[in-house]
């Protein structure tokens, strides 16, 4: 046997259901929320990922599955899907197509990270996006749709954090506030927090490191060195998170771990995930489009992780979808017919089983029992001379034999 590889997983019939239900009630909100689908590749170039999420990122560091393929070029599974829904945006110029600028994708990604609860090499992402508006009110729509999301998933118990991290002009006056407050204290930090504090020093407030914390706590917080456009940007999202209704916490350690975000990040948090708690994070990244070569557009998206969401679903749930009836033919001379019963059931849109290799009626049964079928339709001689079925209630043990013609509406009372 040669196993699967360390932090990737499959997703077994046992569990389909609730990655089926999410990807369903996804598209479905992303539609009425006018959202257009996009499906972009897994691998991307390189440079991509190193300009768009950031070369001082632990994604880009650490984290990536780069390659250089037989032709020579620097290849990469994508790590996330902000980069490739921009220069797909770009690149086939969607602004000129589309009323708004609203894009969303679901698919794998990769990063080379430790495997734990929630935390995996290959993961699933939706990834929701919107371009062009610097207006707040797409800031408070967008977090609404992901907390709408959330709650049609029948997800409780979730947490909803927002901060705002400034932009090109006043970051630059809190991150030297920061070293400055960090000053001598930086080698009292953990090894990748002194390396944060040379490459990202805003990085240091993702640390979680229990020995840091009591330094960490006493740094200043993002919100008090906003410039004015930022601080009216910011107070203008929250009042429309107020007039939806949504609670939520500012909490000034959530920088968000890519390079890209300007002004509004925002996290929704899961109870019992343990560590890794967060069900979905985004934010305004308003320079990366035209970094990436495109025009001068804002952005703002969110991506929540399948995975997390999938751990999180009550269990209520129903994972698997029960087969209707299940076929079992009495003697050889009911295989046929027993099969065109079959074809004309599934075609009628029901969930039908039926076995193979001519196998004895006892096999046929004890398979029908554990395939946990509703009905048993049997079909043997005098089925067959009087053009019926008999319908046997699995759960009743209540039989009947029924026209072949009404088998349908049989199994739907
Ligand atoms: P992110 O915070 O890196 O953001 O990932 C978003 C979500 O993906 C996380 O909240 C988590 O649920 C899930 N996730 C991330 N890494 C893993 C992993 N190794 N295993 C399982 N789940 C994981 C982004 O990716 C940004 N592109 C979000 C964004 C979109 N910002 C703006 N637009």
């Amino acid at each position: 046997m040669i196993p699967g590889i360390r932090g990737t997983r499959d997703i077994l019939p046992a569990e389909v259901g609730r990655w089926q239900r999410i990807e369903r009630v996804a598209a479905d909100v992303c539609a009425r929320y006018g959202y257009a689908e996009v499906r972009t590749p897994v691998i991307e170039r390189e440079e991509l990922f190193a300009k768009g999420t950031g070369e001082t990122t632990d994604i880009v560091q650490k984290e990536m599955y780069a390659f250089t393929d037989k032709g020579g070029e620097r290849i990469t599974l994508r790590p996330e899907a902000t980069p490739s829904l921009v220069r797909a945006f770009v690149e086939h110029s969607l602004e000129q197509e589309l009323a708004f600028s609203k894009l969303y994708s679901v698919g794998p990604m990769f990063r080379y990270e430790r495997p734990q609860k929630g935390r995996y090499r290959q993961f699933h992402q939706l990834d929701v996006e919107v371009f062009g508006i610097a207006d707040a009110a797409i800031d408070g729509e967008v977090i609404e749709m992901a907390s709408t999301f959330i709650a049609e998933l029948g997800v409780e118990r979730t947490e909803l954090v927002v901060n705002s991290v400034g932009c090109a002009a006043c970051r630059p006056g809190f991150s030297a506030a920061l070293l400055e407050a960090l000053g001598q204290r930086v080698s009292e930090l953990c090894r990748d927090c002194q390396r944060r504090a040379e490459t990202n020093p805003l990085r240091i407030y993702d640390c979680k490191v229990p020995a840091d914390q009591p330094v960490i706590d006493e740094l200043p917080h993002s919100e008090d060195y906003l410039c004015e456009a930022c601080q009216t940007h910011f107070a203008e999202t929250k009042c429309h998170l107020d007039a939806y209704g949504l609670s939520y916490h500012v909490s000034h350690r959530l920088v968000r771990g890519l390079d890209y975000y300007t002004r509004t990040t925002f996290e929704i948090l899961g109870a019992d995930l343990g560590a890794q708690n967060a069900l979905l994070g985004g934010g305004r990244y308003d320079n990366l489009v035209k970094q990436l070569g495109g025009p001068d557009r804002p952005g703002i998206g969110f991506a929540a992780g399948l995975e997390r969401l999938a751990l999180a679903l009550p269990e209520r749930v129903a994972d698997i979808r029960t087969p209707d009836a299940f076929v079992v033919a009495l003697g050889a001379d009911a295989w046929p017919e027993a099969r065109m019963l079959a074809r004309d059931l599934r075609r009628q849109g029901l969930h039908v089983l039926i076995d193979y290799g001519g196998r004895s009626s006892k096999s046929q049964m004890k398979r029908a029992n554990r395939s946990r079928a509703r009905h048993m339709l049997i079909l043997g001689g005098d089925e067959l001379a009087s053009h019926q079925v008999t319908v046997k209630e699995m759960e009743t043990g209540h039989q009947q034999r029924v026209a072949r013609d009404e088998v349908v509406t049989t199994l739907g009372s």
